[in-house]
């Protein structure tokens, strides 16, 4: 499965925009709101001021966005301190690079899991495929980025999407179409 996704990706017929992570965060709190307001679980993003935007295909984006911020809602379904929430928090940790840190105060990655969970079909859950993580670390390493974890030091997990900020772009919003991108000639990389 991974392969074919490898595969379809490196076909690149995805279109791919500028791509600004600080709106796209915003928007899943929006999505994902209710849900966590249903868990009784906090749901907080911290916006990082002047984020450089990236190259990317929206959908592919949203998608790890996504399931990553599923993965941390579930992972919180039964906690004992529901209200100490999941942060979502955007940030550039060093030029050229923008990263996306999930935190949670879930019940945590075993050590004997480990980097298993970004195996396909990996899962804990009762109901789902595993294949959230293994899908998204693809998507995330075509952009020449990373998607890792480690441990909250709160308790928890961490899960920090990393990717290169877009080159020769410049954050004008009077160029944006309204939706977060900006559409641009240039394709996914190989
Ligand atoms: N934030 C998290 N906290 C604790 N464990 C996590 C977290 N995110 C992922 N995991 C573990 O990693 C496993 C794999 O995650 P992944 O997103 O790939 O699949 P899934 O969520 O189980 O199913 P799917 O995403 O296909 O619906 C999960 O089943 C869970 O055990
Ligand atoms: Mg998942």
């Amino acid at each position: 499965m991974l392969e074919n996704l490898r595969k379809f990706i490196r076909r690149r017929e995805m279109p791919t925009g500028f791509v600004d992570l600080n709106r796209f965060v915003v928007d899943l709190v929006g999505i994902v709101e209710a849900d966590a307001q249903a868990e009784g679980i906090a749901l907080r993003a911290q916006l990082a001021d002047d984020l450089p935007v990236v190259s990317g295909n929206a959908l592919q984006l949203q998608l790890v966005l996504l399931n990553v911020a599923q993965n941390a809602i579930e992972s919180m379904r039964h906690a004992a301190h529901k209200e100490l929430g999941i942060t979502i928090a955007t940030a550039a940790p060093e030029p050229g690079r923008v990263s996306v840190a999930v935190t949670d105060h879930g019940h945590g990655v075993s050590r004997q899991l480990g980097e298993n969970i970004f195996h396909p079909f990996v899962t804990t859950k009762r109901d789902a495929l595993g294949v959230g993580l293994a899908m998204s670390r693809t998507i995330i390493q075509s952009y020449g980025g990373s998607l890792t974890y480690h441990d909250n030091p709160a308790g928890g997990t961490v899960f920090v999407i990393e990717l290169p900020a877009a080159e020769g772009a410049e954050k004008d919003p009077a160029q944006s179409d309204g939706d977060g991108e900006q559409r641009q000639p240039s394709r996914l990389p190989r």
